[in-house]
Order: C-alpha cells, then sequence, then structure tokens
C-alpha cells in the first residue's frame, strides 16, 4: 500500500499515553457504578477496545452501526440505525464510543435514540472532536483528542474508503 498521502497526526505512543489518561478520567467519573460502553461501527473499534482494556471496573459492552444518507450538505443527511445494541440499558450508565464527532449529526441521532432507554445517565466519548463543520451543540464528554486544523483523518480504526483502517496511528491524508 501506499502510504505517501499520509502525514502523521497522532503517533501510536501518543494515542496510547492520552487513553491511559482518558480511560482514569472515565473510572474515577463513575466510581465503581455498572457501566455500558457501546461502540458505534466501524470507526470506533479500536479506540473502543482499547479504551475497554483500560477500564478496571463493572463494565458491558455492546455495538451499533448507523448508516446516514444524502448527499447536499450535512444538515440534510438523514442517519439510521443498521444494527441496534442487543443488551438492557435499564438502570446503567452508558457511554456512546465514537471515533469522530465531526458535523455532530450522528451522535446527535443516538443521544436522542438512547435519551429514550432509561439509562441511569448517558454519555458521549470521542477520539477525536473536529470542529470545522460541526452543526449542532452536542456535548462530548471524554474526548481523546481535539482537532482543530482542517483536513481528512485515517488510521487507528478510520479509513477511506474501507482503506487505513489497520494503522495503529492517525494521519491526515492528502485526497
Ligand atoms: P458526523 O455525523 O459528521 O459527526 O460524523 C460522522 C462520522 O463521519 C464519524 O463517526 C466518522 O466515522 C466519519 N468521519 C468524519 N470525519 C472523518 C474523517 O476525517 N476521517 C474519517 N472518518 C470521518
Ligand atoms: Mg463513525
Amino acid at each position: 500500500m501506499n502510504y505517501d498521502n499520509l502525514t502523521l497526526v497522532y503517533s501510536e505512543k501518543q494515542i496510547q499515553e492520552r487513553l491511559d489518561i482518558l480511560a482514569a478520567e472515565i473510572v474515577g467519573h463513575y466510581a465503581g457504578k455498572p457501566l455500558v460502553l457501546i461502540c458505534v461501527l466501524k470507526g470506533a473499534f479500536m479506540f473502543f477496545s482499547d479504551l475497554v482494556k483500560r477500564l478496571d471496573c463493572d463494565v458491558a459492552v455492546d455495538f451499533v452501526r448507523v448508516a446516514s444518507y444524502g448527499a447536499g450538505t450535512e444538515s440534510s443527511r438523514h442517519v439510521s440505525f443498521t444494527k441496534d445494541i442487543e443488551i438492557s440499558l435499564e438502570g446503567k450508565h452508558v457511554i456512546l464510543v465514537d471515533d469522530i464527532v465531526d458535523s455532530g449529526l450522528t451522535m446527535s441521532f443516538l443521544l436522542q435514540q438512547f435519551a429514550a432507554r432509561k439509562t441511569a445517565s448517558l454519555a458521549v466519548a470521542a477520539l477525536i472532536s473536529k470542529h470545522e463543520r460541526r452543526e449542532t451543540d452536542v456535548h462530548v464528554d471524554f474526548v481523546g483528542f481535539e482537532f482543530s486544523e482542517k483536513g481528512y483523518i485515517v488510521g487507528y480504526g478510520l479509513d477511506y474508503a474501507e482503506q487505513y483502517r489497520a494503522l495503529p496511528a492517525i494521519y491526515t491524508m492528502r485526497m
């Protein structure tokens, strides 16, 4: 594979060190309460597994997958589930875990859906919060990295046409 079009943004070491801190924040925040972490497939899979491994507490996991339709402007996009979770969330403290919050439309949709599910609490974790195209005021409770530059990011689960997901670091890609 050709990597000439990639520029390193966060190294594997930087990511892993940041996750140590983020996981400690989460464990400290919930202080032994029963947690459910929900991975938004596919992009978050690597972040999710590295994060979950570090949570030394009562934690269950589940997975959702969403699709978004509609070309044109971001705000005309329609988001729906293609796979929903399978475990009960009643009385549980839930964290939705995504790779990137960009426009925020995906996370707004998920928050709206999960708000109706009788959770004890609902929070959002994202590896990267991008601000360039943000359209909603969605609050990200646990952020890996604030990305204020412009550009498309790949690696560490993030893809461009299914390429680059397996890379252990994060890069910007020249189209
Ligand atoms: P949002 O709905 O615009 O907040 O973003 C939804 C999804 O778009 C994210 O969960 C990512 O899967 C994807 N995405 C947004 N920006 C990037 C990027 O720079 N690289 C790879 N995927 C991205
Ligand atoms: Mg995604």
